[in-house]
């Protein structure tokens, strides 16, 4: 090993139907008196998070439930939610929910237990004091939000997604319990899903990736291929549900540690720009970003095509690296996912902004290939 690395996640993590049961212990264990439970309108209006609120009060726990986290989490909700944490006392955080909910609880706590707004945070570890505790639910797989150490919150102003990382921000213990996802529409599982695959193949192809986020991103490679389509044709499917969670959860493990790549770096700016879903960004993105990412990775790619099931005997690394774009591009369309960002709402003349900006991003320093503007402004032309 030729650089310093570090592994890191939360120190607990709970998988399984019926583990969302442990969250209030969880909170008492941290001493927690009262929780602000940040959440989404639409998880609010299910009841899940009056459910969550009952299972923290019976340990003990006092509750205050914040539902106002937003697709693609504002640094208004983050300012918002800072007010009814402090209004209400509280001295822990849960968050439940896919990204948006655990990226405003950490955006919360970060800013609750260090002073000053989101703004301060942007980049890489730039808190001085550890976080509250904070117990994360996690209801897709997913964004992996729930265990790692990225928050992305948007700077309204600037209509620019801010990447928090920080190792303060991640969460105490995480949960995921597949039974919460039984519900989640065929759209939310691909899109979600998808997101987990980039993740595991841009830590996969990162300059720091090692031979532990390998590990984690090789077993993605061979579950999602499988039980990605399976959770996505029949959700109540509860096997492949499970499968999905290890898959997403060791998708974090991966790009916690490895870091991402332009991948990420362009799909924070079209959805920040535009408001679109997460992981839609990073399907349509990952094909075009691994054949500028090929050149150089063509051994990486061509072992990323055998854990992806393909039959790559006798054909040369390059034949076999193709292997593994195709198999990916197929998937997607097998989703339904948009073929580009044209039929989203993006514009042409916007190119420029939206690749200065994705150059600047913190997820852009790991990407194997380093790219001019002109480079990036061409990824998101043939993205279009
Ligand atoms: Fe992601």
């Amino acid at each position: 090993m030729t650089k310093q690395s570090s592994f890191s996640m939360p120190s607990t993590n709970l998988f399984g139907v019926g583990s969302i049961q442990e969250t209030g212990k969880r909170l008492k264990d941290a001493n927690a008196t009262k929780a602000l439970l940040v959440t989404d309108k639409g998880l609010f209006d299910l009841g899940l998070a009056d459910r969550i609120a009952d299972i923290v009060k019976e340990a003990g726990v006092e509750v205050e439930i914040f539902p106002k986290a937003e697709p693609n989490p504002t640094d208004e909700n983050v300012a918002e939610g800072v007010e009814a944490y402090k209004a209400a006392n509280c001295d822990a955080l849960v968050s439940l929910g896919g990204g948006s909910s655990h990226d405003a609880a950490k955006g919360i706590g970060i800013v609750v237990s260090n002073g000053g707004t989101i703004h301060d945070y942007e980049g890489v570890d730039q808190s001085k004091n550890p976080m509250v505790p904070l117990v994360s639910i996690n209801t897709t797989a997913g964004t992996a939000s729930e265990m790692t150490k990225f928050t992305i919150i948007t700077d309204k102003k600037r209509s620019v997604k801010m990447a928090i990382v920080d190792k303060h921000v991640t969460p105490l213990v995480s949960i995921n319990d597949p039974e919460l996802m039984l519900g989640l529409p065929p759209a939310l599982t691909a899109a979600t899903g998808l997101d987990a695959l980039t993740h595991a193949v841009e830590a996969y192809m990162s300059t720091d990736a090692n031979a532990l986020t390998d590990s984690a991103a090789e077993k993605v490679f061979e579950i999602i291929p499988e039980f990605l389509p399976r959770a996505y044709a029949n959700g109540q499917d509860v096997e492949a549900r499970e499968q999905m969670v290890f898959a997403q959860f060791l998708g974090g493990m991966a790009f916690n540690n490895a870091g991402l790549g332009y991948v990420h770096a362009i799909a924070h700016q079209m959805g920040g720009f535009y408001n679109l879903p997460h992981g839609v960004c990073n399907a349509i993105l990952l094909p075009h970003v691994s054949r500028f990412n090929l050149v150089g990775r063509e051994d990486r790619f061509a072992k990323l095509a055998f854990y992806l099931g393909e039959n790559i005997e006798g054909l040369s690394t390059l034949e076999a690296a193709e292997k593994a774009i195709e198999r990916i591009e197929r998937l997607a369309a097998d989703l339904n996912i948009p073929s580009g960002f044209a039929e989203l709402g993006a514009k042409e003349e916007d190119i420029p902004t939206l690749a200065a900006n994705a150059m600047k991003d913190v997820t852009a320093a790991t990407n194997p290939r380093k790219a001019r503007q002109s480079d990036i402004e061409e990824l998101i032309r043939q993205a279009m």
